[in-house]
């Protein structure tokens, strides 16, 4: 069994491979298991929900992008904000669906996944440190308390995996030993849970990500040291209940990101999104063990299955992306409405395409935008 040897030493001994039952072995959940190789939604399917006819139809009609009579826009790849007057921000989470950091297609519903599932995690940890969610007018949007971001990203890690070029894998199949100012032992396989998650933040909003060891949070002037440790301890306290919120569900939550920032009044507040399958990493729990150990990737239900039917094309990033049939987007769709469905217990209910005109009346309705 793993001890911890000193700081930031992660392993004393080479780990073993069931090391990583401690967790699951006994816990995997539920229908997952029950139901065979079927789809996860197929598991349990009911007659209220979206059909893949229903999704194909949406196909035309999905949001890509929004042009409210309001000003201040500012177009991130996934959301268009509106910073309002008031110290408040108007987030519409569109359907661009993003990878290789450009935007590759639109995915019927994913908006509203990403809206709403984010909304139910604020909702399942605002004990945890106080976040920007104030109000959900539309499926599609959110208002949120106007932050100063923190010019980092903070990524918590479960898992040892991943290939861009600041994954733990990635550093780790190079030869590196000390990542992110962690020592590992020779030995670790790909998707080999960590004995405890670990935070590795990234620089933000520069050209590339850059990484940074916890220490250098502070010694490279990103945050003063009370307020690292406030976010540091945040970002762990959120990952532990996020795992423990996906295990009940069936699922590993294997690793996130998160943003912080500084309200006006001085508040640190986690702000952007949280534990959805754009910022984090899910693996399906009941067959990790058994695919770890034949050295098969895990089943995801993130957006990973979108960069290996690309990478299945020889494409990785470089140059035009090559066009992708419409059954992978609707298949898409299906992983992000599958994964609100599981976490959340809810069944998903669609709001009306198209939806900018809804939109509008949406947020006339909630009296931010004014006829
Ligand atoms: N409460 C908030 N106050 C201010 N900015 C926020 C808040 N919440 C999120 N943001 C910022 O808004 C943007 C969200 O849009 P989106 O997720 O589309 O961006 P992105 O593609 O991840 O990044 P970029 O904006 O760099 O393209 C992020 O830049 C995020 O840092
Ligand atoms: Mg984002």
């Amino acid at each position: 069994m793993h001890r911890k040897c000193r700081e930031r030493t992660l392993f004393c001994s080479t780990a073993r491979a069931d090391d990583a039952r401690v967790s699951y072995g006994t816990n995997a959940v539920s229908f997952l298991s029950r139901a065979g190789e079927g789809t996860l939604r197929r598991a349990f399917r009911t007659d209220k929900m979206l059909s893949v006819e229903q999704i194909r139809a949406a196909l035309p009609l999905a949001l890509n992008e929004t042009n409210l009579p309001l000003p201040n826009k500012r177009a991130g790849k996934v959301r268009d904000a509106y910073v309002l007057e008031d110290g408040r921000t108007l987030f519409v989470t569109t359907d661009r669906l993003s990878a290789f950091d450009r935007v590759l297609a639109c995915v019927p519903y994913k908006g509203q996944v990403l809206n709403q599932l984010a909304a139910w995690w604020f909702a399942q940890t605002r004990d945890i440190i106080p976040n920007h969610a104030l109000a959900m007018p539309d499926p599609n949007a959110l208002i949120a308390r106007t932050a100063q971001p923190f010019r980092i990203e903070v990524i918590v890690r479960g898992y040892i995996t991943g290939v861009t070029t600041t994954a733990l894998w990635y550093r780790y199949a190079l030869g590196e030993r000390e990542i992110y100012g962690y020592r590992f032992p020779d030995g670790l396989q790909k998707n080999q849970q960590l004995p405890e998650p670990i935070v590795t933040p990234t620089t933000k909003g520069e050209t590339h990500d850059e990484r940074l060891t916890p220490n250098e949070v502070v010694t490279k002037n990103y945050l003063d040291v009370q307020t690292w440790g406030r976010v540091y301890a945040a970002a762990l306290t959120l990952f532990k209940r996020g795992q423990e919120i996906a295990e009940r569900a069936g699922l590993i939550l294997v690793d996130t990101k998160y943003e912080f920032g500084c309200a006006s009044d001085g508040t640190v507040l986690l702000i952007d999104e949280m534990h959805t399958p754009d910022s984090s990493r899910f693996w399906k729990a009941d067959s990790y063990i058994s695919r770890f150990e034949k050295d098969d990737e895990p089943e995801n239900f993130d957006k990973e299955f979108v960069r290996l039917a690309y990478a299945a094309q020889n494409y990785r990033g470089d140059g035009e992306a090559p066009r992708m049939p419409n059954d992978l987007w609707i298949q898409a769709s299906e992983r992000y409405i599958a994964i609100y469905e599981m976490l959340t217990g809810k069944i998903f209910e669609p709001g009306a395409y198209p939806i900018e005109p809804r939109l509008r009346e949406n947020l006339i309705r909630a009296g931010i935008v004014i006829e």
